[in-house]
């Protein structure tokens, strides 16, 4: 079916800007690591993208790995490109990364910059696109020169692959010395890619936030809904159609009653403010306004509503905060610590 965006898809959004640079992103952004691989109906990944875009959500975060099998959802979203967005591609900002596992052999992985340029080609093959708006290092290389990596993605912006570049799960020490490369070869690093939700809190014990403030660099929150714990759908325990079950990046030995008392008595707070437990999670990623925008993921289109009404409401009493950092607090879900732990 042909696909028709909204006329008033700009009308709600909140945009912010990206650090001290001249992009500005939705308070909203959306990310197909999980739903967008080959096990994953497509049809249902067009209405998913198709219902970010009618509500203002202009950025669609990918990887090089992202499927199964790893590629695919590079591939999936370069058809919903061509099917849908064609004439959108201007209104669209499009990010992928390379750092992790994605072909056989030493060239397949990490922060060389063999590894990082021949990534990004195959991605803008995949994706059928001429450029990238974002171009990411995906996680901190401790083996290979920081200025090796950080020269990849200056040469990556320089030869027209990308318009920017970030990088993703680096602590507040690896990315001052990033951005001062970067900066010297003149190539700003315009973004930082965390991981941050009211479970996992490492970015606030790194002060990565007051790093980027004061950098003049932007922030994109990853995993803010904390792979859906944070929403209404584990308030009765684990159903059938949740991430949980599927055995991929989310346990459900994460999910017991403990944690299921914890998130019914956020959801109240949730409630007392007029919103969903999604809603005020996102909320509460975006509060003071030094994460730029908050980086979801979501199995069906009716999330992408839910999640973006988070927007009506980003502010928080006093009270409603300390009650949230009594509920919050580490629960053993950052699966990407190896890579901000390296110092
Ligand atoms: N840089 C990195 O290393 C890195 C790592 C991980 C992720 N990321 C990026 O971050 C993006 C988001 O990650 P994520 O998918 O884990 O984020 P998330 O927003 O924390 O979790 C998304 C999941 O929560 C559930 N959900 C979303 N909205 C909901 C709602 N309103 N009500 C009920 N359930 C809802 C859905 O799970 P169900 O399937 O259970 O419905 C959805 O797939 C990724 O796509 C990727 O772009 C980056």
């Amino acid at each position: 079916m042909k696909y028709t965006p909204s006329q008033n898809r700009y009308d709600k959004m909140i945009y912010r800007r990206c650090g001290k640079s001249g992009l500005k992103l939705p308070a909203i952004s959306l990310g197909l690591w999980h739903n967008f691989g080959n096990d994953f109906p497509h049809q249902i990944k067009r209405e998913i993208c198709q219902t970010a875009f009618d509500n203002g959500i202009t950025h669609f975060d990918l990887a090089n790995n992202y499927g199964p099998p790893a590629g695919s959802a590079e591939e999936a979203f370069g058809d919903i490109l061509k099917t849908d967005f064609s004439k959108f591609r201007d209104e669209l900002i499009i990010s992928s990364k390379a750092g992790y596992d994605m072909w056989p052999g030493p060239y397949g992985e990490w922060g060389s910059r063999k590894y990082l340029i021949a990534s990004c080609d195959q991605s803008l093959k995949r994706l059928g696109i001429d450029y990238m708006d974002i171009f990411y290092s995906h996680r901190f290389d401790p083996n290979t020169p920081l200025e090796e990596t950080m020269g990849a993605l200056d040469y990556i912006v320089k030869s027209g692959r990308a318009l920017y570049v970030g990088i993703s799960s680096y602590n507040s020490k690896r990315t001052k010395e990033a951005v001062k490369i970067l900066n010297d070869l003149g190539t700003p690093c315009i973004i930082h890619q965390p991981s941050y939700n009211m479970f996992n809190r490492w970015v606030e014990d790194d002060r990565l936030l007051d790093t980027l403030e004061d950098l003049g660099v932007g922030s994109i929150a990853f995993t803010p809904l904390a792979q859906g714990m944070l929403t209404k759908k584990y308030l009765n325990g684990v159903p059938n159609d949740s991430r949980a079950v599927q055995g991929k990046s989310l346990s459900k030995d994460k999910i017991g009653p403990e944690l299921i008392e914890k998130l019914n008595k956020l959801n109240d707070i949730a409630s007392s403010r007029g919103q969903t437990l999604a809603q005020m999670a996102l909320a509460w990623v975006l509060r003071g306004g030094r994460v730029t925008t908050a980086l979801i993921g979501a199995s069906k289109s009716e999330q992408i509503l839910d999640c973006v009404g988070a927007i009506g409401n980003l502010n928080f009493t006093e009270d409603e905060l300390s009650e949230i950092d009594r509920l919050s607090g580490d629960q053993d879900i950052n699966l990407w610590a190896a890579s901000s732990e390296t110092n």
